[in-house]
C-alpha cells in the first residue's frame, strides 16, 4: 500500500500513523516533520536551514524537502509500500512526487484527509507532548501519558499558539490546493478526525478498504 496522510497541523496524522503501522507493519512511515526534526537535532546543514522556518511555523523550502523524501523513498523498507505524513505540502511538492513515482514505475493507492475544524486545532497543538525516547505522542488532556514517563516528555518548539496560527494559515493557503491534484486521480478519501483516536482509526480503515 502506498498512501498519503493529509490534514491540518494537529489533525492526528502522527497519532493515526502509529496505529496504521500496527495493522500494516510492512510499510514504511515517512514523516517529513520527523525527518526535519532529526536533522535539526543532529545539527546538519539541512537542520540549520530548516530550524528557523519550522520555529516560525513556515514551510521549509520545497527543494530541500523534495530531495529528502525522494532519497528516502529509495531505501529498501519502502519496497512493500509507504505512508507519507506531512508530504506533499505544496503543489510543486506534489508534482515532484508524481515525477519520482513515475520514474520508479509505481503509483499511489490512497490520499487520506483527516478533517478537523480550525477551532479544535490550537488546543490539540498546545497540549501535545512527545516522548523523546520512543517518539510516542501524548496530550495533556486528550491522551495523558503514564505518570512514570510524564517528567521526560517534551514540547515541540513550534507548538505555540502563535506558530500554530501561522501553520494553519499555511495549510489553507499552500497545502489544501494540493487536493484537487489527487481528486482528479480519484485517490482522495475524507475522514472525520473529530472523536476518540480509536474511532478515527476505524474510519480510516473503512476508507482504505
Ligand atoms: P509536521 O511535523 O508534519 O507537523 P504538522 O503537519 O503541522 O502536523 P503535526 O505533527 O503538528 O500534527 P499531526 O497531524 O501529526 O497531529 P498529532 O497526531 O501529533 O511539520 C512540522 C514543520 O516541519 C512544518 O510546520 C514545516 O515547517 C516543516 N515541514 C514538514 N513537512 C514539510 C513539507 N513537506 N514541506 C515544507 N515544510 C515541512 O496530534 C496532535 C495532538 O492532538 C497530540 O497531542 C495528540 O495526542 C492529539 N490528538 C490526536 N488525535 C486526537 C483525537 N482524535 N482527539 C483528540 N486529540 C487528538
Amino acid at each position: 500500500m502506498r498512501m498519503i496522510l493529509f490534514g491540518p497541523p494537529g489533525a492526528g496524522k502522527g497519532t493515526q500513523a502509529a496505529r496504521l503501522l500496527e495493522r500494516h507493519p510492512d510499510i514504511a512511515h515517512l514523516s517529513t516533520g520527523d525527518m526535519l526534526r532529526a536533522a535539526v537535532r543532529e545539527g546538519t546543514d539541512l537542520g540549520k536551514l530548516a530550524d528557523r522556518h519550522m520555529k516560525a511555523g513556515d514551510l521549509v523550502p520545497d527543494s530541500l524537502v523534495v530531495d529528502l523524501v525522494v532519497e528516502r523513498m529509495k531505501r529498501p523498507d519502502c519496497e512493500a509500500g509507504f505512508m507519507l505524513d506531512g508530504f506533499p505540502r505544496t503543489v510543486p511538492q506534489a508534482e515532484a512526487l508524481d515525477e519520482a513515482l513515475a520514474r520508479a514505475g509505481i503509483s499511489l493507492d490512497h490520499v487520506v484527509v483527516i478533517e478537523v475544524p480550525d477551532e479544535l486545532i490550537v488546543d490539540r497543538i498546545t497540549g501535545r507532548r512527545m516522548d523523546p525516547d520512543t517518539g510516542a505522542i501524548y496530550h495533556t488532556k486528550f491522551s495523558p501519558p503514564p505518570a512514570e514517563i510524564a517528567d521526560r516528555l517534551v514540547q515541540r518548539k513550534d507548538d505555540t499558539a502563535e506558530a500554530c496560527k501561522s501553520r494553519l494559515a499555511k495549510y489553507h493557503s499552500e497545502t489544501t490546493p494540493v487536493l484537487p491534484f489527487y481528486e482528479g486521480q480519484g485517490l482522495v478519501r475524507h475522514v472525520d478526525g473529530v472523536g476518540a483516536p480509536v474511532e478515527v482509526a476505524v474510519r480510516i480503515e473503512e476508507a482504505l478498504s
